[in-house]
C-alpha cells in the first residue's frame, strides 16, 4: 500500500519525522512517498498544494498531513474537500499520567468538512466583505449518519448535535432537522443538541455529558480545540478525515511557529494520527501497539514540555520505539 505524506511546515515536519520513524520500526507493507505543500512550497514554486501533490493524494492509500502554516485554507481544506473526505473524526481522550483537566474523558468531535464558512467563498464589494455558508441536506445527511454508525461501531451510547439553529434559521436549521431525522433510525443511541454557545460552557464544566459530537465545520473546528484542551492540549490531538475514498490523516495542531525549530514539540498527536491511519487501512493490531507504546510511555513520566515533562521531540520518540520494540517482542 501506498501513503502519500505531506510534513508541511514548522512543527509538522518534526512529528512528522517522529511517525514515520514509528511506522518504520512495525513490519508493515507501506510505501512512504513525500510531497511537498504549505506556505515553504508556495514561496517555492507559487503554489502552496502543488498539482503532483494533489494527484499523489488522490492515487494513494492514505495520506498522512502533518501541518500547513498560513497556507491552511489552500492545503488541508482544499485536500479534504478535493478528496471529499467529508467526515473528520477527533478523538478527545485523556491519556493517563497526563496531567488534564479531566482525567478519564472520552468523546469524539466528528466535524462536517467539506461545506458551510470554510467552502471560502469570500468576496468583498467596495468597503464591505462577504462570505457565503453552505449546508446543504445531502452534506448534513451524510455527516449525521456517520456520527451515528460511528456511535454504533464504537459501541458508544449518545450522539450530541451542535449548532446555532436559534440564530442561523436556514443553514444550521438544515442541519439541525436532518440530525433530528436520522437520529429516530438509532433506537439504541441517544440523540440531544445544543446550541453552539451553551455546549462549550457544558464542555468545559461537565463533559461527561457528551460522547459522540456531530457539528458543522467551522464549530467542529472551534470545538475539536476546545475538546483537545480538556484532555491535556493539542500536543497529544490526532484526527481522521474519511471519505468514501482514501482518507487524509493530520493532527489537529498546526505548524505551531512558537515553538517550531526548537525540536520540544510533541509528537504525540502526529504518531496517535498514524495509529488511526493504520486502523483504517487494516491494521488493526500495530494501531492498538502504537497507542499502548505511547501510554506507557507517558505513564512513566516520560513527556514533552506542554505536557510538563523535559523531553525533547526526538528523546520522546525515541522511548516510544523502544516500548513498541518490547511490545514486539511479547
Ligand atoms: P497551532 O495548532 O499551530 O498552535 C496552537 C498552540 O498549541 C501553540 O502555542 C503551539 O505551540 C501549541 N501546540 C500545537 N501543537 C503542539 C504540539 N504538537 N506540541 C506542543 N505544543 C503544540 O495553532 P496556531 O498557533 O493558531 O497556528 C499556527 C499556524 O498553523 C498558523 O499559520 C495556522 O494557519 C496554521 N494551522 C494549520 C493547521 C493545519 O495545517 N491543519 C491547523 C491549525 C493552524
Ligand atoms: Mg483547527
Amino acid at each position: 500500500m501506498r501513503v502519500a505524506v505531506i510534513p508541511g511546515d514548522g512543527i509538522g515536519k518534526e512529528v512528522m519525522d517522529s511517525a514515520i520513524a514509528v511506522l518504520e520500526e512495525l513490519d508493515l507493507n507501506l510505501k512512504f512517498e513525500f510531497y511537498e505543500a504549505g506556505d515553504e512550497t508556495l514561496a517555492k514554486y507559487g503554489k502552496a498544494l502543488p498539482d503532483e501533490t494533489l494527484e499523489a493524494c488522490k492515487k494513494s492509500d492514505a495520506t498522512l498531513f502533518g501541518a500547513v502554516g498560513e497556507t491552511a485554507a489552500d492545503v488541508i481544506i482544499r485536500l479534504r474537500q478535493e478528496l471529499d473526505a467529508f467526515a473528520n473524526v477527533r478523538p478527545a481522550r485523556a491519556i493517563s499520567g497526563v496531567k488534564c483537566l479531566y482525567p478519564g474523558l472520552d468523546i469524539v468531535v466528528v466535524r462536517e468538512n467539506t461545506e458551510c464558512l470554510y467552502k471560502g467563498w469570500e468576496f468583498e464589494i467596495q468597503d464591505s466583505a462577504f462570505a457565503i455558508r453552505i449546508i446543504t441536506e445531502k452534506g448534513s445527511e451524510r455527516i449525521a449518519r456517520f456520527a451515528f454508525e460511528f456511535a454504533k461501531k464504537e459501541g458508544r451510547r449518545k450522539v450530541t448535535a451542535l449548532h446555532k439553529a436559534n440564530v442561523m434559521k436556514k443553514t444550521c436549521g438544515i442541519f439541525r432537522d436532518v440530525c433530528r431525522r436520522v437520529a429516530k433510525e438509532y433506537d439504541d443511541i441517544k440523540f440531544n443538541e445544543y446550541y453552539i454557545d451553551a455546549a462549550c460552557m457544558f464542555l468545559v464544566m461537565d463533559p461527561f455529558r457528551f460522547d459522540v459530537i456531530v457539528t458543522t465545520n467551522m464549530f467542529g473546528d472551534i470545538v475539536s480545540d476546545l475538546t483537545a484542551g480538556l484532555v491535556g492540549g493539542l500536543g497529544i490531538a490526532p484526527s481522521a478525515n474519511i471519505g468514501e475514498k482514501n482518507g487524509i490523516f493530520e493532527p489537529v495542531h498546526g505548524a505551531a511557529f512558537d515553538i517550531a525549530g526548537k525540536g520540544i514539540a510533541n509528537p504525540t498527536a502526529m504518531i496517535l494520527t498514524a495509529a488511526m491511519m493504520l486502523r483504517s487501512l487494516g491494521f488493526m493490531r500495530e494501531a492498538k501497539k502504537i497507542e499502548m507504546a505511547i501510554e506507557k510511555t507517558i505513564s512513566e513520566g516520560k513527556k514533552t514540555p506542554d505536557l510538563g515533562g523535559n523531553l525533547k521531540t526526538l528523546d520522546f520518540t525515541r522511548e516510544v520505539i523502544k516500548n513498541l520494540q518490547k511490545l514486539e517482542e511479547v
